[in-house]
Protein backbone atom coordinates (compact mmCIF):
# COMPACT_ATOMS: atom_id res chain seq x y z
CA UNK A 1 0.00 0.00 0.00
CA UNK A 2 1.55 3.12 -1.25
CA UNK A 3 1.88 5.58 2.07
CA UNK A 4 -0.78 8.26 2.61
CA UNK A 5 -0.37 12.13 1.35
CA UNK A 6 -0.74 15.01 3.03
CA UNK A 7 -1.17 18.84 1.91
CA UNK A 8 0.23 21.75 4.31
CA UNK A 9 -0.43 24.73 2.98
CA UNK A 10 1.56 27.30 4.52
CA UNK A 11 4.49 24.95 4.71
CA UNK A 12 6.70 27.20 4.51
CA UNK A 13 5.97 29.34 7.62
CA UNK A 14 6.85 28.61 11.64
CA UNK A 15 4.38 25.82 12.31
CA UNK A 16 3.90 24.38 9.06
CA UNK A 17 7.33 23.79 8.20
CA UNK A 18 7.14 21.84 12.13
CA UNK A 19 4.11 20.09 10.48
CA UNK A 20 5.68 18.90 7.79
CA UNK A 21 8.58 17.41 9.83
CA UNK A 22 6.21 15.56 12.32
CA UNK A 23 4.05 14.76 9.04
CA UNK A 24 7.32 12.99 7.58
CA UNK A 25 7.79 11.37 10.80
CA UNK A 26 4.33 9.64 10.90
CA UNK A 27 4.95 8.07 7.40
CA UNK A 28 2.82 10.78 4.96
CA UNK A 29 4.25 11.72 2.00
CA UNK A 30 4.14 15.84 2.01
CA UNK A 31 3.59 18.22 -0.39
CA UNK A 32 3.80 21.76 1.25
CA UNK A 33 2.28 24.93 -0.82
CA UNK A 34 3.62 28.72 0.16
CA UNK A 35 3.45 31.67 -1.20
CA UNK A 36 6.17 32.74 0.67
CA UNK A 37 4.51 36.04 1.88
CA UNK A 38 5.58 35.88 5.57
CA UNK A 39 7.40 32.07 5.35
CA UNK A 40 10.76 30.80 4.29
CA UNK A 41 12.04 28.44 1.94
CA UNK A 42 14.90 28.27 4.35
CA UNK A 43 12.49 26.76 7.16
CA UNK A 44 12.37 24.13 4.74
CA UNK A 45 16.06 23.40 3.68
CA UNK A 46 16.69 20.36 5.68
CA UNK A 47 13.95 18.29 4.00
CA UNK A 48 14.86 19.75 -0.37
CA UNK A 49 16.08 15.72 -0.76
CA UNK A 50 14.15 14.32 1.23
CA UNK A 51 12.27 12.24 -2.12
CA UNK A 52 9.02 12.19 0.23
CA UNK A 53 8.69 16.11 0.40
CA UNK A 54 7.59 18.05 -2.41
CA UNK A 55 7.55 21.93 -2.21
CA UNK A 56 5.28 24.09 -4.22
CA UNK A 57 5.33 27.91 -4.24
CA UNK A 58 1.34 28.74 -5.41
CA UNK A 59 -1.28 31.26 -3.82
CA UNK A 60 -3.49 29.61 -1.96
CA UNK A 61 -6.00 32.52 -2.35
CA UNK A 62 -6.38 31.31 -6.48
CA UNK A 63 -8.12 28.33 -6.78
CA UNK A 64 -5.24 25.32 -7.12
CA UNK A 65 -4.65 21.14 -7.34
CA UNK A 66 -1.98 19.16 -6.06
CA UNK A 67 -3.48 16.29 -7.09
CA UNK A 68 -5.08 13.50 -4.77
CA UNK A 69 -4.36 13.67 -1.05
CA UNK A 70 -5.50 12.01 2.33
CA UNK A 71 -5.31 14.57 4.38
CA UNK A 72 -5.28 18.75 4.00
CA UNK A 73 -3.65 20.69 6.74
CA UNK A 74 -4.82 24.24 6.31
CA UNK A 75 -1.92 26.17 7.73
CA UNK A 76 -1.47 29.12 5.38
CA UNK A 77 -2.57 32.76 6.84
CA UNK A 78 -0.09 35.67 8.05
CA UNK A 79 -0.29 35.24 11.65
CA UNK A 80 1.49 37.49 13.47
CA UNK A 81 0.24 41.10 14.32
CA UNK A 82 2.98 42.58 12.01
CA UNK A 83 2.13 40.38 9.15
CA UNK A 84 -1.40 40.70 9.39
CA UNK A 85 -1.66 44.31 9.75
CA UNK A 86 0.60 45.11 6.89
CA UNK A 87 -1.03 42.69 4.66
CA UNK A 88 -4.32 43.28 6.02
CA UNK A 89 -6.25 41.91 2.65
CA UNK A 90 -4.42 39.17 2.40
CA UNK A 91 -5.36 37.68 5.36
CA UNK A 92 -9.01 38.22 5.02
CA UNK A 93 -8.72 36.32 1.55
CA UNK A 94 -6.18 33.59 3.29
CA UNK A 95 -9.38 33.39 5.72
CA UNK A 96 -11.88 33.54 3.24
CA UNK A 97 -10.62 32.04 -0.19
CA UNK A 98 -7.64 30.34 0.89
CA UNK A 99 -9.98 28.21 3.75
CA UNK A 100 -12.53 27.55 0.70
CA UNK A 101 -9.80 26.48 -2.28
CA UNK A 102 -8.32 24.27 0.75
CA UNK A 103 -11.59 23.17 1.95
CA UNK A 104 -12.60 22.23 -1.91
CA UNK A 105 -9.61 19.97 -2.24
CA UNK A 106 -10.34 18.13 0.66
CA UNK A 107 -13.72 17.95 -0.49
CA UNK A 108 -12.75 16.77 -4.08
CA UNK A 109 -10.71 13.61 -2.98
CA UNK A 110 -12.37 13.01 0.14
CA UNK A 111 -9.31 13.80 2.03
CA UNK A 112 -9.44 14.77 5.91
CA UNK A 113 -9.03 18.29 6.80
CA UNK A 114 -7.75 20.25 9.71
CA UNK A 115 -7.67 24.08 10.28
CA UNK A 116 -5.39 26.49 12.37
CA UNK A 117 -7.71 28.62 13.89
CA UNK A 118 -6.44 30.40 16.69
CA UNK A 119 -7.34 32.40 20.45
CA UNK A 120 -7.87 35.23 18.49
CA UNK A 121 -11.24 33.71 17.78
CA UNK A 122 -12.00 34.68 21.58
CA UNK A 123 -10.84 38.62 20.95
CA UNK A 124 -10.56 40.30 24.82
CA UNK A 125 -12.16 37.42 26.57
CA UNK A 126 -14.72 38.42 29.04
CA UNK A 127 -13.85 34.42 30.53
CA UNK A 128 -11.16 33.14 31.78
CA UNK A 129 -9.51 30.42 31.15
CA UNK A 130 -11.16 30.57 27.48
CA UNK A 131 -13.29 26.98 27.29
CA UNK A 132 -14.13 26.16 23.14
CA UNK A 133 -17.67 26.69 24.54
CA UNK A 134 -17.04 30.56 24.62
CA UNK A 135 -17.91 32.81 21.68
CA UNK A 136 -15.58 35.40 22.34
CA UNK A 137 -15.58 39.16 22.76
CA UNK A 138 -13.90 40.74 19.47
CA UNK A 139 -14.31 43.95 17.71
CA UNK A 140 -15.62 42.85 14.07
CA UNK A 141 -14.07 46.50 12.80
CA UNK A 142 -10.65 47.43 14.72
CA UNK A 143 -7.57 47.08 13.30
CA UNK A 144 -6.79 43.71 14.59
CA UNK A 145 -10.32 42.55 12.78
CA UNK A 146 -8.29 41.50 9.58
CA UNK A 147 -7.49 38.83 11.16
CA UNK A 148 -9.45 37.65 14.30
CA UNK A 149 -12.52 37.82 11.82
CA UNK A 150 -11.16 35.71 8.95
CA UNK A 151 -10.23 33.16 11.13
CA UNK A 152 -13.73 33.40 12.78
CA UNK A 153 -15.03 32.97 9.00
CA UNK A 154 -12.48 30.37 8.71
CA UNK A 155 -13.99 28.23 11.20
CA UNK A 156 -17.55 28.91 10.25
CA UNK A 157 -16.62 27.85 6.44
CA UNK A 158 -14.77 24.62 8.01
CA UNK A 159 -17.97 23.97 9.79
CA UNK A 160 -20.53 24.70 6.64
CA UNK A 161 -18.25 22.02 4.45
CA UNK A 162 -18.84 19.66 7.47
CA UNK A 163 -22.13 19.86 7.98
CA UNK A 164 -23.31 20.66 4.10
CA UNK A 165 -20.91 18.51 2.14
CA UNK A 166 -19.80 16.25 5.02
CA UNK A 167 -16.33 16.67 4.27
CA UNK A 168 -14.02 15.26 7.94
CA UNK A 169 -13.29 18.54 9.18
CA UNK A 170 -11.25 19.31 12.73
CA UNK A 171 -10.47 22.69 14.08
CA UNK A 172 -7.46 23.74 16.32
CA UNK A 173 -7.65 26.85 18.48
CA UNK A 174 -3.94 27.57 18.51
CA UNK A 175 -2.38 29.84 21.38
CA UNK A 176 0.77 31.48 21.53
CA UNK A 177 3.32 29.53 20.65
CA UNK A 178 7.14 29.95 20.35
CA UNK A 179 10.20 27.81 19.06
CA UNK A 180 12.67 27.68 16.49
CA UNK A 181 11.75 29.59 12.97
CA UNK A 182 9.55 32.06 14.56
CA UNK A 183 10.22 35.40 12.02
CA UNK A 184 12.65 37.46 14.97
CA UNK A 185 10.65 40.79 13.52
CA UNK A 186 7.06 39.61 13.35
CA UNK A 187 6.45 41.37 16.82
CA UNK A 188 5.52 38.08 19.00
CA UNK A 189 6.13 38.62 22.47
CA UNK A 190 9.01 35.65 22.57
CA UNK A 191 11.01 36.76 19.32
CA UNK A 192 10.74 40.33 19.94
CA UNK A 193 12.19 40.11 23.68
CA UNK A 194 14.57 37.28 22.46
CA UNK A 195 16.05 39.69 19.38
CA UNK A 196 16.17 43.10 22.01
CA UNK A 197 18.19 40.74 24.76
CA UNK A 198 20.38 38.71 22.61
CA UNK A 199 21.17 42.62 20.75
CA UNK A 200 21.48 44.64 23.79
CA UNK A 201 18.77 46.86 23.01
CA UNK A 202 16.09 47.49 26.03
CA UNK A 203 13.22 44.65 26.22
CA UNK A 204 9.85 46.64 25.37
CA UNK A 205 6.78 46.14 27.41
CA UNK A 206 3.92 47.35 26.94
CA UNK A 207 1.15 49.09 29.44
CA UNK A 208 2.61 48.13 32.58
CA UNK A 209 3.26 44.27 31.49
CA UNK A 210 0.69 43.02 34.14
CA UNK A 211 -1.29 41.66 31.15
CA UNK A 212 -0.92 37.76 30.68
CA UNK A 213 -0.03 35.11 28.08
CA UNK A 214 0.66 31.80 28.01
CA UNK A 215 3.20 30.44 26.05
CA UNK A 216 3.02 26.71 23.98
CA UNK A 217 6.67 25.71 22.99
CA UNK A 218 6.44 24.16 19.02
CA UNK A 219 7.13 20.45 19.67
CA UNK A 220 4.04 20.20 21.81
CA UNK A 221 1.92 22.51 19.89
CA UNK A 222 2.60 19.83 17.16
CA UNK A 223 2.09 16.97 19.46
CA UNK A 224 -1.21 18.33 19.84
CA UNK A 225 -2.36 18.97 16.03
CA UNK A 226 -1.25 15.14 15.44
CA UNK A 227 -3.38 13.72 18.33
CA UNK A 228 -6.05 16.05 16.65
CA UNK A 229 -5.62 15.09 13.23
CA UNK A 230 -5.92 11.34 14.17
CA UNK A 231 -9.11 11.74 16.29
CA UNK A 232 -13.20 12.27 15.03
CA UNK A 233 -13.68 15.26 16.89
CA UNK A 234 -15.23 18.26 14.69
CA UNK A 235 -16.01 20.95 17.07
CA UNK A 236 -12.93 23.10 17.68
CA UNK A 237 -10.18 22.12 20.90
CA UNK A 238 -7.93 24.39 22.17
CA UNK A 239 -4.52 23.84 22.02
CA UNK A 240 -1.78 25.79 24.26
CA UNK A 241 -0.01 26.01 27.49
CA UNK A 242 -2.05 26.97 30.22
CA UNK A 243 0.21 27.89 32.74
CA UNK A 244 0.25 31.85 32.89
CA UNK A 245 2.93 34.86 32.63
CA UNK A 246 2.65 38.41 33.08
CA UNK A 247 4.61 39.90 29.66
CA UNK A 248 6.69 41.43 32.66
CA UNK A 249 7.57 37.73 34.12
CA UNK A 250 8.50 36.67 30.32
CA UNK A 251 10.46 39.43 29.79
CA UNK A 252 12.37 38.35 33.31
CA UNK A 253 12.53 34.87 32.03
CA UNK A 254 14.13 36.08 28.75
CA UNK A 255 16.50 37.93 30.54
CA UNK A 256 17.75 35.48 32.86
CA UNK A 257 18.33 32.43 29.61
CA UNK A 258 20.04 34.91 27.17
CA UNK A 259 21.59 36.45 30.21
CA UNK A 260 21.67 39.70 29.09
CA UNK A 261 22.20 43.27 30.63
CA UNK A 262 18.86 45.04 28.92
CA UNK A 263 16.61 47.11 30.58
CA UNK A 264 12.51 46.69 30.56
CA UNK A 265 11.32 49.68 28.97
CA UNK A 266 7.34 50.52 29.08
CA UNK A 267 5.32 51.90 26.24
CA UNK A 268 1.73 52.46 25.34
CA UNK A 269 -0.56 49.50 25.18
CA UNK A 270 -2.13 49.32 21.63
CA UNK A 271 -5.63 48.79 20.53
CA UNK A 272 -7.58 46.02 21.43
CA UNK A 273 -4.62 44.37 22.91
CA UNK A 274 -6.00 41.61 24.85
CA UNK A 275 -5.41 41.65 28.46
CA UNK A 276 -5.19 38.23 29.45
CA UNK A 277 -5.30 35.23 27.36
CA UNK A 278 -5.18 31.65 28.74
CA UNK A 279 -6.48 27.86 27.16
CA UNK A 280 -8.88 25.53 29.02
CA UNK A 281 -7.03 22.80 28.07
CA UNK A 282 -9.36 20.15 29.69
CA UNK A 283 -10.96 19.33 26.04
CA UNK A 284 -7.42 18.18 24.71
CA UNK A 285 -6.30 16.56 27.67
CA UNK A 286 -9.53 14.16 28.16
CA UNK A 287 -10.32 13.92 23.74
CA UNK A 288 -6.46 13.91 23.17
CA UNK A 289 -4.77 12.72 26.02
CA UNK A 290 -2.90 15.81 25.38
CA UNK A 291 -1.16 18.56 27.70
CA UNK A 292 1.97 20.18 26.91
CA UNK A 293 5.37 18.91 28.39
CA UNK A 294 7.46 22.06 28.05
CA UNK A 295 8.12 24.79 30.76
CA UNK A 296 8.81 28.55 29.34
CA UNK A 297 12.23 28.31 30.79
CA UNK A 298 13.48 25.01 28.94
CA UNK A 299 11.25 26.05 25.86
CA UNK A 300 13.35 29.57 25.92
CA UNK A 301 16.47 27.31 26.53
CA UNK A 302 16.03 25.53 23.38
CA UNK A 303 15.33 28.04 21.13
CA UNK A 304 18.61 30.26 22.24
CA UNK A 305 20.78 28.68 19.99
CA UNK A 306 18.16 29.38 16.98
CA UNK A 307 17.50 33.01 18.22
CA UNK A 308 21.05 33.66 18.67
CA UNK A 309 21.82 33.31 14.83
CA UNK A 310 18.76 35.04 13.84
CA UNK A 311 19.29 38.01 15.88
CA UNK A 312 23.29 38.65 14.40
N1 LIG B 1 2.24 30.84 15.82
C1 LIG B 1 1.22 31.01 16.64
O1 LIG B 1 1.41 31.26 17.83
C2 LIG B 1 -0.19 30.88 16.12
C3 LIG B 1 -1.25 31.15 17.00
C4 LIG B 1 -2.55 31.02 16.54
C5 LIG B 1 -2.80 30.60 15.25
N2 LIG B 1 -1.77 30.35 14.41
C6 LIG B 1 -2.11 29.93 13.03
O2 LIG B 1 -1.22 28.95 12.56
C7 LIG B 1 -0.97 29.13 11.17
C8 LIG B 1 0.52 29.24 10.93
O3 LIG B 1 1.03 30.34 11.67
P1 LIG B 1 2.59 30.62 11.79
O4 LIG B 1 2.85 31.15 13.13
O5 LIG B 1 3.34 29.44 11.33
O6 LIG B 1 2.75 31.83 10.77
P2 LIG B 1 3.73 32.00 9.52
O7 LIG B 1 3.53 33.38 9.01
O8 LIG B 1 5.11 31.60 9.90
O9 LIG B 1 3.16 30.93 8.51
C9 LIG B 1 2.10 31.19 7.63
C10 LIG B 1 2.53 30.72 6.26
O10 LIG B 1 1.44 30.88 5.34
C11 LIG B 1 1.98 31.38 4.11
N3 LIG B 1 0.90 32.05 3.40
C12 LIG B 1 0.20 33.14 3.77
N4 LIG B 1 -0.71 33.46 2.82
C13 LIG B 1 -0.59 32.52 1.84
C14 LIG B 1 -1.23 32.31 0.59
N5 LIG B 1 -2.20 33.12 0.15
N6 LIG B 1 -0.85 31.26 -0.17
C15 LIG B 1 0.13 30.42 0.26
N7 LIG B 1 0.79 30.58 1.42
C16 LIG B 1 0.44 31.64 2.20
C17 LIG B 1 3.10 32.31 4.55
O11 LIG B 1 4.01 32.60 3.52
C18 LIG B 1 3.70 31.52 5.71
O12 LIG B 1 4.71 30.65 5.26
C19 LIG B 1 -1.76 30.37 10.75
O13 LIG B 1 -2.96 29.97 10.17
C20 LIG B 1 -2.00 31.08 12.06
O14 LIG B 1 -3.19 31.84 12.01
C21 LIG B 1 -0.47 30.50 14.81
Amino acid sequence: MSPPRALVTGGAGFLGSHLCDALLGEGYLVIAVDNLLTGRKANLQHLRHDTRFDFRELDINQPFDCGKVDYVFHFACPASPVDYMQHGIDTLKAGSLGTLHALEIARKYGAKYLISSTSECYGDPLEHPQKETYWGHVNPIGPRSVYDEAKRFSEALTMGYHRYHKVDTRIVRIFNTYGPRMQLNDGRVVPNFMKQALRGEDLTVYGDGSQTRSFCYVSDEIDGFIRLSKSDEHQPVNIGNPTEFTILECAKQVLEVTGSKSKIRNEPLPQDDPKQRCPDITKAKTLLGWEPKVDLKTGLKMSLEYFKAAAQ
